[in-house]
């Protein structure tokens, strides 16, 4: 059985590494890329075939049994081998027509934005191993704008204060914002709807923002849910009190499968002080934040508004990493003495 790839231009994470390239091999996979396959995420083509890959003149493998990406670009038409599978982000609520057209030419595209967040598919789990070095990235990225240092410093010069930083969605990239923003010296406040959020935040030392309510914002698989007119209501006054008086807000907030709640309006971001920044990772769901814009970095006022989608694709060679052992884990699941078993229910669940 052959295993190879889809390249796409915009993207800079790679979905196989020389590390799983081995990997492949040893479970008696065929590893076949193109060349410079790898460069974008510091791979070099010496090191795939040193573990067993080939590489091809041509971009595009038609021949493959199984295709894995990051987040392949659908756009035009694409030709893959009828009866094989694509596995990548697809993101089958936007890709509909486009994934109907893979179907009807025999090809099973496997979405891997719907692995579960069960114990046993946690190593498959790629929207948790970016979101968690995005979550670092994005910290970082704000501080680039910052036009202020981050911990408190005492110099013959006088005292300089530390940043405050406010993370609104203590998820998986929230939480690891706080950790980021905590290890600069930065004083960290969060806020969730999940009441199970606020001992990890405090765990790493941030301060929890929360809205009295009897009803905790999280359903059983662990996401949170969509809350009480009320609760919005006091939400958006606790947050208005808050992000006046912050240097640095993130916002992470998303419900699963909806458009992701506005939570900082303009008037909000007009309360900040000089040189603040708002960095929205939910613009790809219609964001947090209602001023800034997908892609781009905007200055309203004094204020810096960042709405970039890639960060994790900023940090290419460990993203890569981590993706492609996810999918590794999770071709590793789909193959049984050499042959497809789709029996798995975490196959089922991303098998569109
Ligand atoms: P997650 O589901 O782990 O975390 C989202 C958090 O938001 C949860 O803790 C949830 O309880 C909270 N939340 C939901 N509604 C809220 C509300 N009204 N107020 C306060 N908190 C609320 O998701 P994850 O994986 O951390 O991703 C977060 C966001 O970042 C998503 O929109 C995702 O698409 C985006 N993302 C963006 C990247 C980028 O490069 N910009 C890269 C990776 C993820």
């Amino acid at each position: 059985m052959k295993i190879s790839t889809i390249v796409d231009s915009k993207e800079k994470r790679v979905a196989i590494t020389p590390e799983t390239a081995k990997k492949y091999s040893e479970i008696g996979l065929e590893v076949t890329l193109p060349r410079d396959y790898g460069i974008t995420a510091m791979f070099n083509d010496s090191d795939y075939i040193a573990a067993g890959a080939k590489i091809e003149k041509t971009k595009n493998i038609p021949e493959a049994d199984l295709y894995v990406a990051v987040k392949p670009s659908l756009a035009k038409e694409i030709k893959l081998k009828r009866g094989s599978y694509l596995i990548a982000l697809l993101s089958p609520s936007h890709n509909k027509e486009i994934l109907e057209k893979l179907i009807a030419a025999g090809v099973h595209p496997c979405a891997l934005e719907k692995i579960p967040r069960i114990t046993r598919a946690q190593s498959m789990d790629v929207l948790s191993s970016q979101a968690n070095i995005s979550g670092y990235r994005a910290m970082l990225e704000a501080l680039y704008h910052y036009a202020r240092i981050v911990p408190m410093m005492m110099t013959a010069a006088g005292t300089v204060r530390p940043a405050k930083v406010l993370v609104v969605g203590a998820g998986i990239a929230g939480l690891q914002a706080i950790a980021t923003a905590k290890r600069l010296g930065a004083i960290v406040y969060a806020f969730d709807v999940r009441i199970a959020a606020k001992e990890q935040v405090e765990s790493l030392g941030g301060t929890f923002i929360s809205v009295e309510d009897e009803k905790n914002g999280e359903t059983a698989g662990g996401y949170a849910q969509e809350m009480s007119d009320d609760y919005k209501k006091r939400q958006m006054e606790k947050l208005a009190q808050m992000i006046a008086k912050m240097d640095i807000v993130i916002t992470t907030a998303q419900i699963p499968e909806k458009q992701a709640p506005l939570l900082v309006t303009k008037e909000m971001v007009a309360s900040m002080p000089p040189g603040a920044i708002v960095l929205d990772m939910a613009t790809e769901t219609g964001g947090n934040c209602e001023l800034s814009k997908r892609d781009e970095t905007l200055i309203v006022g004094n204020v810096t508004i960042i709405g970039h989608t890639d960060f994790a694709a900023r940090v290419a060679n460990d993203s890569s990493q981590l993706f492609a052992r996810n999918v590794f884990n999770f071709v590793s699941l789909m193959i049984k003495d050499g042959k497809i078993d789709l029996t798995d229910e975490i196959i089922q669940a991303v098998l569109i």
